[in-house]
Order: C-alpha cells, then structure tokens, then sequence
C-alpha cells in the first residue's frame, strides 16, 4: 500500500502509545482510562455475543476492545491487526501483564492479511472508514474477508462516524470544501484546530486537514491529514450485502437506540449469511 492515505494513517498513528512514554503510574491510569470508556462498547457486544467466542477484531489500535472483552469473560478467544507497531506493543504488553494468554494482536495491515476463522468480527471507532481511502474498494475487500472468516450467522459489528452535519454543509457548498475553526477546552495547550474539509462526491471520500494553534506561544503545528470513506446506513447496509452479510440492525449509540439519519454514530450489526 502507497497511496497518500495510508502515509496519512502511519504518520498519525505510528507512536501513539509508546510505552517507554508512560511512568508505571501513568500507564495504570491510561487503562483504567481506556477501560472506562470501553465499557459502553462492550456491554452491547457482549450481549449480542454467542458463549465462548471468538472474536476477531481489524484496526485494534492498543488492544482496549478485546482486552475488555476477555477480562469480563465474554471472548474465549481474541485476536486483533492493528498497523501501528506502537500500538500492538502497548496492546501486547497489556493482554501480558494482565494474564490474557487468549488475546493476540498482531502488527498487520487488515487489508492483505489473511484473517484466521472467529465468530464475530469487530472493526470499531470509525476504522472502517479508512479502509477505501487507503485503496478503492478496501473496505469491501476487508467485509468480504470478514465475511469468509465468519460461520454462518456470526455477527459483524462496524461502528461508523457519518458525520451528517458535516455531510449537509458540504453538500451546500459549491466544490464540497469547508473551513471550520474549533476552540479547546482550557486545559488544553493547544487553544484552537482549523478543519479544513474536501469531500469527493464520486468516491464520496473525506479529506480532513487539522491545524492546531498554541494556546500560549501562538505556534502552528505541522497539520495532520487523515481520508475517510463517508457512509450513511444505506451505503452501509449496501456493501454489507455485497460482501455476503444479511439481517442488518443500524443503532445509533452503544445503548441499541436505533439509528436515524441525523445521528452523529452509526453502529452496524450484521450476520454473515452462509
Ligand atoms: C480510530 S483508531 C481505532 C482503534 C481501535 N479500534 C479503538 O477503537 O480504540 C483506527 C486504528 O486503525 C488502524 N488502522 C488503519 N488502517 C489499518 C489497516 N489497513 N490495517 C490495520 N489497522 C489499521 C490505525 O493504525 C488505528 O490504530
């Protein structure tokens, strides 16, 4: 893979939870941290999940999903590709040190690597969306996968950023760009972020540029890019057909609310037809 996506994907994630970065104290509350926010996640997928098991997980970033889900004794099994190296080291070391032998992540590009057989697949936190910036047509590429790694009936959850109010601003603009400034919270030392946002209406891929402003010294970091693929339930629904998934259910938050158009999260559960 060399398109300017996944250059995007590396730089931004390459380094991201360095362990060497964390105090002993620091990575304790890190977790306990992740963990907090998870629960959300994985008590809806728990509760949809069959006994004893296997879970596997494309773009599990430092491991919180399937760790949680292993420690509350909902997976037997769990195995999770994540490209980031840094992140599959911090996700490795917290599976170690927790006494989780039956959680694996590996450092693997989820588009090329062939996936092992697992009752359920996971693919949360919008990382869905980044696998047809990388390459037209990943993200059927890696449903398909999914799909073929599944037994008939094993569930699929996406959770998927729709990002309508962004969509009905840009679909009002002449050439689908937007610029919009944001202000962070006091606490934080960056005190504003521009968004400068493209979409492609025939691909329907989103270009987000971000550029944060130094609360105190004024300074402009170098700006961070990343692509996206902008779904909504019915092209979601759509490419989960063609890749061999049926009984589709869209919610729109961790709670099982069921989606509506205007919901900022979309979350897909769909069962591989056999
Ligand atoms: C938004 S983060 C979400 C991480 C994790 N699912 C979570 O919810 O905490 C997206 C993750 O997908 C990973 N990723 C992006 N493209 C990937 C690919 N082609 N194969 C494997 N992982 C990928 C990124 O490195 C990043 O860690």
């Amino acid at each position: 893979m060399a398109s300017t996506a996944h250059a995007d994907i590396l730089t931004a994630y390459d380094g991201v939870e360095e362990l060497s970065s964390f105090s002993t104290q620091e990575l304790a509350e890190y977790r306990a941290g992740l963990l907090e926010r998870t629960a959300g996640q994985t008590t809806f997928i728990a509760e949809r999940l069959r006994p004893g098991a296997a879970a596997l997980e494309v773009g599990s970033g430092n491991g919180r999903l399937l760790i949680d889900l292993a420690r509350r004794g909902a997976i037997a099994r769990g195995v999770g590709l994540e490209v980031a190296e840094s992140r599959v080291a911090f996700a490795q070391e917290w599976a170690a040190s927790s006494d989780l032998d039956t959680v694996r992540f590996l450092c693997a590009d989820a588009l090329t690597q062939p996936y092992e057989p697992a009752g359920a697949a996971l693919c949360i936190t919008g990382t869905f969306a980044y696998f047809d910036a990388i390459q037209p047509g990943g993200g059927g590429t890696v449903l398909a996968k999914l799909c073929q790694a599944l037994p008939p009936a094993g569930m699929l959850v996406l959770e998927i950023y729709p990002h309508p109010s962004w969509r009905r601003l840009l679909e009002e603009t002449g050439d689908g760009t937007l610029r919009l400034w944001h202000e962070l919270p006091p606490e934080d030392p960056w005190r504003f972020y521009l968004s400068e946002l493209h979409l492609d209406r025939d691909s329907q891929i989103l270009t987000h540029r971000k550029t944060f402003i130094h609360r105190t010294s004024g300074e402009i970091d170098d700006s961070r890019c990343e692509h996206l693929r902008l779904y909504d339930g019915p092209s979601v629904t759509t490419a989960l057909a063609e890749a061999g998934f049926g009984d589709v259910d869209l919610f729109g938050d961790w709670t099982g609310k069921p989606h509506e158009p205007s919901d900022e999260l979309l979350i897909a559960v769909a069962r591989a037809q056999g």
